[in-house]
């Protein structure tokens, strides 16, 4: 996928400024109260009996802070966090590897645990439930299992799509959280915090332009508001003022409800192509060019979030405020720039 302002992925250079600015314990985090405020219940309740934290599965879009989470886990409960991911663990031997090396209590993070193989998948099934490896040495007439004993360890499993994820593996988790999109007061007070962090000068109203144009996702909200400070120091004083970030962004081509040029696209193709829809999401994947599997990741979950597109059992249909934001009039066809 191509990379952009927009991108719900982290960009290439991004890794160490994201390390930077996330928060390192819970009363840092802001938003998603819900699965905050009962995760301090879940570690408080497992320091109280001297026990690792329940296995947990995070869930929902990108950029709204599974990783994070899983660090703050592995702080609160002040142990190590292992971090991997589904595609890093190509082989039994892989998994085995890390899983023997565990201290007690650690947190081991495996980042997309919907893209496990399956071999390395049912290696995993016991060691979360009883804290050991099976392996088979021999084969035929001498085969044996083998038991390798673990120490406990908290498993934090991050997925954008835990539909895919097989329904032996989902009852091995105790506890789960769907992080959903984060509103405009939230992200103003993230921003706020990272410009903090970052000695950037920013007036409240600054901040509030930056979140709304940032999708609901603090790493969107993170990037852009880089790209505002380079321009506050460029063409201004240095502080970031709300026409300051308005004329930035708008520089940038962030469109005001903060959509990038693939969800325009989309959203152009269903009217266009499909008369406003309802189409399945294959067609309009083969009509941009991308994957069914970006689109239902990166580009549904806002669209539907914000009503700019509804799901029906016969597929996805553009809704009259997408027609109103992308200009068309009485639902006629109108130059874009895309
Ligand atoms: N930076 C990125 N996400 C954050 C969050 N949820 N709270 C505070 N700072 C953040």
């Amino acid at each position: 996928m191509e990379e952009s302002l927009l991108s719900r992925e982290p960009l290439a250079e991004e890794a160490q400024y994201e390390r930077q600015l996330r928060p390192r314990r819970l009363d840092e985090y802001i938003g998603q109260r819900e699965a905050v405020e009962s995760l301090r219940v879940s570690v408080q309740a497992a320091r109280q009996r001297g026990e690792c934290l329940d296995h947990v599965l995070l869930f929902g879009p990108p950029g709204l802070g599974k990783t994070t989470l899983a660090h703050i886990l592995a702080n609160e409960m002040e142990t190590q966090i292992v971090p991997t991911s589904g595609p890093a663990l190509e082989r039994g031997h892989d998994l085995m590897g890390v899983l023997t090396n565990l201290a007690e209590g650690d947190v081991f993070f495996i980042d997309e645990i919907h893209r496990l193989p399956r071999v390395v998948e049912e290696l995993l099934y016991p060691a979360m439930e009883d804290f050991q490896i099976n392996f088979v040495v021999e084969k035929g007439i001498h085969a044996r299992t083998m038991r390798i004993p673990l120490k406990p360890f908290t498993m934090v499993g991050a997925t954008t799509r835990p539909g895919l994820l097989s329904s032996p593996l989902r009852e091995r988790f105790g506890i789960f959280h769907h992080l959903d999109f984060y509103d405009e007061d939230e992200l103003t007070r993230i921003v706020l915090r990272s410009a903090a962090i970052l000695g950037a000068p920013i007036e409240p109203a600054g901040a509030a332009e930056i979140a709304g144009r940032a999708r609901g996702t603090p790493r969107v909200a993170n990037r852009l508001l880089r790209r505002v400070r380079d321009y506050a120091q460029v063409r201004g004083d240095g502080t970031i003022t709300r026409e300051g970030a308005d004329a930035a962004l708008t520089l940038e081509g962030v469109d005001a409800r903060g959509l990038d040029r693939l969800d325009r696209r989309v959203l152009v193709a269903i009217i266009e192509q499909y008369g406003g829809g309802p189409v399945g999401i294959e067609a309009i994947a083969a009509t941009v060019n991308d994957e069914a599997g970006t689109l239902a990741e990166m580009v549904e979950p806002f669209l539907l979030k914000i009503g700019f597109l509804v799901r029906s059992p016969s597929g996805r249909k553009a809704t009259p405020q997408a027609y109103r934001h992308l200009g068309y009039r009485g639902q006629g066809p109108v130059q874009l720039q895309l």
